[in-house]
């Protein structure tokens, strides 16, 4: 993983531009993606970033090949939001690898080990198994329902917290990873 950089716009217009990603993310997303997608959305996060805000965004690389960005994941650890603190996603060719759950663990490494909050909450749409399961196997609990609209047109969604005590408990060895710091 390293911190999301303009550069990264083509491999991500090219990889987030897919319904089967889309579908499972909050209305606000565009749909159709515009062409320049991509690249609005990294300037607008990167302004964000250097103005201050408390805001993390990592592009997932593979090791070998040209690094290219094939996910991304984006970290708000203050944020009251009903969309929750984190959100991410990942290019469909690379789905059930362990990838994402791999990189979240690192994120939830960066938030207790490093920031060394307490907690805080993620979402998903109630029909998004796969995203169920990344939490589940990264030590959230579920907390209940909420209503938030979705692309797919569902709006019943899952509210989980992820607690640095559940962390520590399930990874109580691991050690800061190589999440890079912004
Ligand atoms: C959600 C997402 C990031 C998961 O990434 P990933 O790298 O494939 O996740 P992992 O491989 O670490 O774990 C996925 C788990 O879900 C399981 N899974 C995948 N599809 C599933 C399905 N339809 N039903 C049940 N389980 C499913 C996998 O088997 C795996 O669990 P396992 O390790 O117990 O076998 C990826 O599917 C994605 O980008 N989806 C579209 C965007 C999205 O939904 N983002 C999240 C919005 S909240």
């Amino acid at each position: 993983m390293r911190p999301l950089a303009l550069s990264d716009a083509p491999a991500i217009q090219r990889h987030f531009n897919n319904w089967n990603i889309i579908r499972n993310l909050a209305s606000v997303v565009p749909w159709p993606y515009p062409d320049d997608g991509a690249e609005s959305f990294i300037r607008i996060q990167l302004e964000k970033i250097t103005a201050g805000e408390e805001l993390y965004h990592w592009v997932l690389v593979l090791r070998a090949g040209d690094g290219e960005a094939i996910g991304n994941i984006h970290f708000r650890p203050s944020a009251d939001s009903p969309k929750g603190n984190r959100g991410f996603w990942l290019a469909e060719p690379y789905w059930s690898r362990g990838l994402m759950t791999e990189a979240i663990s690192a994120v939830n490494d960066f938030a207790f080990n490093t920031l060394a909050i307490e907690q805080f909450y993620v979402c998903n749409v109630a029909s998004n198994e796969a995203s169920r399961r990344v939490k589940q196997k990264t030590g959230a609990e579920f907390v209940g329902y909420i209503e938030l609209a979705h692309h797919n047109g569902q709006s019943k969604s899952e509210k989980w917290r992820v607690t640095r005590e559940n962390w520590l408990r399930l990874a109580p060895s691991r050690s800061e990873t190589d999440v890079n710091r912004q």
